[in-house]
Order: C-alpha cells, then structure tokens, then sequence
C-alpha cells in the first residue's frame, strides 16, 4: 500500500518537473525575421536584422534554388551579406534568410524571389529576321545568341504602316510572330529588340516588307445618272488603306452591244470613281457587267441594268 502511495506520489512529482522544463523553452529567444534583403548588381545577397529584434543574433542562413527545381544550397554566415558571383545570369532565383539566435534557434524564413541581372558582355542583338509569306499574312522569325537567349525576357516588335506612317506595339516572349491584318501591296517596317526588362536589352533590327497582293473587292454603284443617249455612273472602288495594290482599270462589260474600259490614274479617290458612257439608243434597256482589275486578276462583276430615257 505505502509503496503505491509513493509511486503516484513520484509520478505526480514528474508530472510537475515535466511542466516546469517545458515551461521553460519560452525563454529561448525565437527571432523575427530579417529586413530589406535584396540582391545587389554584383550578386551579393544583403539585408539586415530590424531594430526591434530582441534576441541576441549569432549567424544567418541563407538559402538559395533556382525557382522550379529542387536543387538548393544551404549557406550559414555570422554577417548579414553573402557574395553570390558565381549565379547564373537571368535566372529566376529563390533566396531565404534567417536568423539565427544565441540560443541556437531559428526564427521565421524571409525570402525574395528575383531574375539575375546580364552581365555587361551579353549580347542580346538579334543575330537574323526571316519573313515568310503565309498567304494573306506574313510571319516573322527571329533568334539571339544561344548563350544570352535566357536574356531575352521577352522581344518587342514595333510595326509601321509606311503609307499612313501608323505604328503597331507587340510584345512576345517566343521568337517568332504572324503578323495578320496587314493591308495588301502596303510597304512595312518591322522593328524588332529583345529585352531583359522594359528598359534594358539589345538594340533593334529592322526590316522592311511590302505586303502580299491580294484580289479587289467587286465594284459597287455609288450613284447614276440617266440620260438618253448616255449613262454617267459612280462607281466606287476599294479603299487604298484597304487594299493598297493599284487597280488598273474599270471594266464595263455590255455585250454583244459595246465593252469598254477605263484606266484608274488615281488610287487615292478610287472609291468615287466616275465613268461617263455615251453613244447609247434612246429607251433602250442595257445589262452591264463591271468589274475592275489589279495584279491579282479580275473581279467578279456587279451586275446592273438601265434604260435610257425616251427622247421627244
Ligand atoms: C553580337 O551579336 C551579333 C549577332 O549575333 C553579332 O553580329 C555581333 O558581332 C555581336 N557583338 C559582339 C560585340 O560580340
Ligand atoms: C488588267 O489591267 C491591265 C493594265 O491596264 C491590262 O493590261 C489587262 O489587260 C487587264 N486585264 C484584264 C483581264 O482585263
């Protein structure tokens, strides 16, 4: 009986020496975490411990991976800055810090993600610019040295419409684009620069490319005049910031009576085109077939019928 009294006695007794020692783990001083870390252009990592913190710090540890992969290195230093000039340029890295108290106890991670700068020897100029023709749009393929190609974040292309002197802004992170929507028979300039950031990367190469042709839109009547021996039409055409392959001609196709054809000098008012057909028969009914022409061939018509007036 006595026996038992002085087990329970001894196991209350732990019990209480068990709460006292874990009791105690909260003076072990936890620190907080570092501030303004960041890495410098020569790839030291720096930062510093806050005034506030209240634990006695005695090293850092730092460590370092490259974003997306598992590999990482575990550094532990006693001052708050570590040289990293071996990294790799532009490359996305993932560093933490942290401190790490007399006591031996670490506090809570601070970390920054950031790309490493180019050295000053990278090279981000485009090394060729290759346009292929792929039927009504064209594309654009590029490269940059093998060795800085990680360098180039992303490629600006800037797009310049030579006739009307307008000027698209693209931006990619591949290195090819299809440029789509370009007006026909237009001559461009295509611009293009790779970059690191917004700012900083390589100067622009520029090429220049006349748009591939394609066929006119058919003609439209835009208005009429009848008479009795003539017939004044306005006939409107593509627009030239539309279409800008020169049309040759109006075709007017009234067989078996007459055809007749009329030269475009003027591409800019094309689409007010006026044509004036005379020598017809009073009261007479004409079915007309008009079409225009360009390098790509012949519309197909806009078919019309008139008849002159009745003379008296
Ligand atoms: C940079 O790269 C371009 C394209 O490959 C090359 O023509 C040029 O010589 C290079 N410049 C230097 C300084 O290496
Ligand atoms: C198209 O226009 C050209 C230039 O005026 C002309 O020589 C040619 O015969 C025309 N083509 C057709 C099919 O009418």
């Amino acid at each position: 009986m006595g026996q038992q009294k002085s087990s329970i006695l001894a196991l209350i007794l732990s019990c209480i020496f068990f709460i006292l020692i874990n009791g105690q783990d909260n003076e072990y001083c936890e620190p907080g975490p570092v501030e303004n870390l960041q890495l410098t252009e020569s790839g030291t990592l720096t930062w510093d411990t806050p005034d506030s913190e209240s634990c006695e710090i005695a090293q850092y540890t730092v460590s370092v991976s490259i974003s997306g992969t598992d590999e990482q290195r575990t550094y532990t230093v006693t001052e708050p800055l570590l040289d990293l000039g071996d990294l790799t340029p532009c490359v996305r890295y993932d560093f933490q810090v942290r401190q790490v108290s007399s006591d031996n106890v670490a506090g809570s991670a601070a970390a920054i993600h950031t790309i490493t700068p180019p050295p000053p020897e990278a090279n981000l100029t485009l090394q060729h610019i290759t346009i292929v023709p792929v039927g009504r749009n064209i594309r654009l393929e590029w490269s940059v040295n093998d060795d800085w190609v990680q360098c180039a974040e992303r490629y600006r292309l800037v797009i310049v419409n030579e006739v009307t002197n307008t000027a698209a802004d693209v931006y990619t992170t591949t290195t090819a684009m299809t440029v789509i929507g370009l007006v026909p028979c237009v001559p461009y300039t295509f611009t293009v620069a790779a970059l690191f950031t917004l700012e900083e990367g390589g100067p622009p190469t520029l090429v220049r490319h006349v748009a591939p042709a394609a066929e006119t839109s058919s003609p439209t009547l835009e208005s009429f005049t009848l008479g009795t021996r003539s017939l004044d039409l306005v006939i409107g055409l593509e627009r030239f910031n539309i279409n800008g392959c020169p049309i040759y001609e109006v075709l007017v196709d009234a067989s078996p009576t007459f055809t007749a054809s009329y030269p475009v000098s003027d591409q800019s008012t094309r689409m007010s085109f006026p044509i004036s057909i005379t020598d017809l028969q009073p009261a007479n009914l004409y079915y007309l077939r008009i079409s225009a022409n360009n390098t790509f061939g012949v519309t197909s018509p806009l078919q019309v019928a008139f008849q002159t007036l009745e003379s008296n």
